[in-house]
């Protein structure tokens, strides 16, 4: 397979610290021998404003480099954003950034619908249909919120899939797949606790029967389904629960879990797929055997002889 270069970063995005520092003659740069013509047509001197434009033009880039310096940022960045990926990558490798994407829509979606919503058994169904109705762009971002929860659930099970044909489950990312499993579980509370939110007729008897579906889980069964009620009957203490659940709980615990999980793919790197088989490690074959025209590995010498072993 031809190796695919890697791509040149501008100079103006490299923090001023990190930069190469230009070859004389090159950009500006003297080379030690003042041109011939300089005598005749002398530069034109910077006037103050001109000094203060290219102080301007620069002042992303010192920020940058300021912060990188106290930081290091930069060093982490090229690491995650420039590491090797395994032969065999495939389209399956994108559903855990489609599932993260989807969470990031879910979240800032969620953030503009809880500036209009208000969670109370009285008034929860009349501020939805205030954000559907009357709020500019609330159908949308209510439509966006509600379809999106779906396509996250979707997607979080189809790249659970993928890790798992693919035996991205296996030594050394035991862990991973644990945090993972914790990661399921959290977007489907999600998924349970937003349902209720509306307060309509189909959300408030879809939780009912969620929550006696808890109920029936052995040991911490009832105890959950109590805890989730809230009380004797699905009410107001309920719906505050589960909206503090939806927007204040899971979503912190969600973020914390993605952050560990993203260190642990950047860590350990991502899992061939099972079709693609490990090279032979290349060992340098002695002197003498090159000589006699002998390759390392038992390979096949590069005259195109048969190999040896
Ligand atoms: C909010 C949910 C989740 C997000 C945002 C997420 C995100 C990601 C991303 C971006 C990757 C790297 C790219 C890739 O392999 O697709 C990844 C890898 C991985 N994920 Fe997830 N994930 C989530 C849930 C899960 C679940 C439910 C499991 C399994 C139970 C899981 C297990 C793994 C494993 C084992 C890897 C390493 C894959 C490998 O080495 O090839 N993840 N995840």
């Amino acid at each position: 397979m031809p190796k695919i270069p890697l791509p040149k970063i501008p100079d103006s995005v490299v923090p001023a610290p990190l930069r190469k520092p230009a070859k004389p003659g090159a950009g500006g740069v003297p080379t030690g021998q003042a041109p011939s013509d300089l005598k005749s047509s002398p530069p034109e001197r910077q006037t103050h404003v001109q000094r203060l434009g290219d102080q301007a033009k620069e002042a992303p880039v010192d920020v940058l480099a300021w912060v990188d310096q106290r930081t290091g940022a930069s060093g982490f960045l090229t690491g995650m954003l420039f590491r090797k990926v395994p032969k065999g990558t495939n389209w399956f490798y994108t559903l855990g950034s489609a599932t993260l994407f989807a969470f990031i829509v879910q979240a800032v979606t969620g953030v503009f619908l809880a500036m209009f919503y208000t969670p109370s058994a009285t008034q929860a169904y009349s501020s939805i249909a205030h954000i559907n109705n009357d709020v500019p762009l609330g159908a949308l971002v209510h439509g966006m919120h509600k379809w999106g929860a779906s396509v996250m659930v979707i997607l979080v099970f189809l790249h659970m899939g993928r890790t798992f044909f693919f035996g991205a489950y296996k030594y050394p990312r035991e862990l991973n797949w644990v945090i993972g499993v914790v990661l399921l579980i959290l977007t489907m509370t999600m998924a349970f606790t937003g349902y209720l939110l509306p307060f309509d007729q189909r959300s408030f008897w879809a939780s009912i029967v969620g929550i006696n579906i808890n109920g029936t889980g052995p040991v911490v069964g009832p105890y959950l389904s109590d805890f989730l009620r809230a009380g004797p009957e699905l009410g107001a203490t309920t719906l505050a629960r589960f909206y503090s659940i939806h927007m204040l709980l899971v979503p912190g615990a969600i973020i914390a879990l993605i952050g560990a999980h993203m260190y642990l793919v950047v860590k350990l790197g991502t899992t061939a797929p099972p079709w693609v088989r490990a090279e032979k490690p290349k060992v340098a074959a002695p002197v003498a055997q090159l000589d006699a025209g002998v390759e390392g590995n038992g390979a096949a010498p590069s005259n195109g002889a048969a190999p040896t072993s």
